[in-house]
């Protein structure tokens, strides 16, 4: 089964083909991240604006690095939402004219998922698991049941990790994206150098503002009193202290549900001391920690495609994975929320 997926979410216009569920053909990923930077973030209709200029060109590269023609494709994936209204329309509509086009078929992805289905693309995923999902506009802790049934069982109430990255890097001069920067940044400084107090927010859900804004104000407040600091040294502090809080509460809810296995997604799931303080705190309580391989965790089409597959492998009405369609706008996670 072939499966072209397509993903324009945000800042990044890819068009990958993906063999039976395992096999990534292609997985061209044309990104705008230089265009945005001179902004210190991603401005919507540029966005939308370059996505058009490029999704073609992407198209024809991911076919050609495949080795296949329009003729060869079985489905289209296309992500539907969360994301800026108009890059998704790009997306959408380009994937509504190649569907009109050649007679194939369109299946909706919502952009989450497939953060968490790249994963499929490398591990043997055992189910039930935990994910915690950490991105540029999402945090939470989703249980996912033997069916692939998604359980909501926290999130953010503010922030997400990879927009408060993102926002520490802004006011400290680090440029855009953060995230990358201060991963970097966290191994040539003092994790406790500023002592950060964690917000109290019930079980699986977080707040970061309240970090964010302590980091904000320390730097406000050595500039007021003319005095120098190792920016090294508050970027560790801030990203010890998220991650020592993504830790804990991914651990505890893994140990709740019983669960052997914690998958990482979203982009910040690049982050090197994430992948390794989860899994070493995992291992003391015999939990597997695994992730994508970095190209794999921001935004690309292979896991968006990823998702379609398991979408058509386990919905047994076969017209449920064509739904959504028309639902190109702000939807939220297609997954129910237990009582916290
Ligand atoms: O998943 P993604 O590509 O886009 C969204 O769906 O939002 O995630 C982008 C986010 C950005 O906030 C970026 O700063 C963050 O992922 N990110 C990282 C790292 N690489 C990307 N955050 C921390 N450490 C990284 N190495
Ligand atoms: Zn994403």
């Amino acid at each position: 089964m072939i499966i072209l997926g397509i993903e324009s979410s945000c800042d990044e216009t890819s068009i990958a083909v993906v063999k039976d569920g395992k096999e990534i053909l292609s997985n061209n990923i044309s990104s705008q991240i230089e265009i945005h930077k001179e902004y210190g973030g991603v401005v919507p209709e540029i966005a939308s604006r370059q996505h058009i200029k490029n999704i073609a060109t992407v198209l024809e590269e991911s076919l050609a690095e495949a080795q296949l023609t329009l003729d060869d494709v079985d489905y289209i994936a296309v992500t539907y939402a969360p994301g800026l209204i108009g890059a998704l329309l790009v997306g959408i509509s380009f994937a509504k004219g190649l569907s009109y086009a050649k007679n194939i078929p369109i299946i909706p992805v919502h952009h989450i998922k497939g953060h968490i289905y790249a994963n499929f693309l490398e591990h043997e995923v055992k189910l039930p698991c935990i994910s915690l999902v950490v991105s540029g506009g999402h945090t939470n802790i989703i249980y996912i049941d033997e069916n692939h049934n998604f359980i909501n069982i926290g999130e953010t109430l503010d922030d997400a990790v990879g927009e408060s990255c993102d926002k520490v890097a802004r006011v400290l001069g680090l440029g855009y994206p953060g995230g990358p920067v201060i991963d970097k940044m966290y191994y040539q400084g003092n994790r406790n150098f500023l002592k950060i107090t964690k917000p109290k927010v019930a079980k699986y859900d977080f707040s970061f503002s309240g970090i964010k804004t302590a980091i904000i104000n320390f730097d406000n407040k050595m500039k007021m009193k003319n005095e120098e600091y190792k920016k090294e040294d508050l970027a560790a502090s801030f990203l010890g202290t998220v991650v020592d809080i993504l830790c804990d509460k991914t651990i505890s809810a893994a140990v709740e549900k019983n669960v052997k296995t914690i998958m990482l997604a979203g982009g910040v799931a690049a982050n090197s001391l994430l992948r390794k303080q989860l899994k070493e705190m995992a291992e003391k309580k015999d939990i597997k920690v695994i992730y994508p391989s970095m190209k794999l965790c921001t935004d690309n089409a292979a896991m968006i495609a990823e998702a379609a597959y398991y979408k058509l492998k386990n919905t047994s009405k076969i017209e449920d994975c064509f739904a959504n369609l028309e639902l190109n706008g702000i939807a939220t996670l297609n997954v129910s929320n237990e009582n916290r």
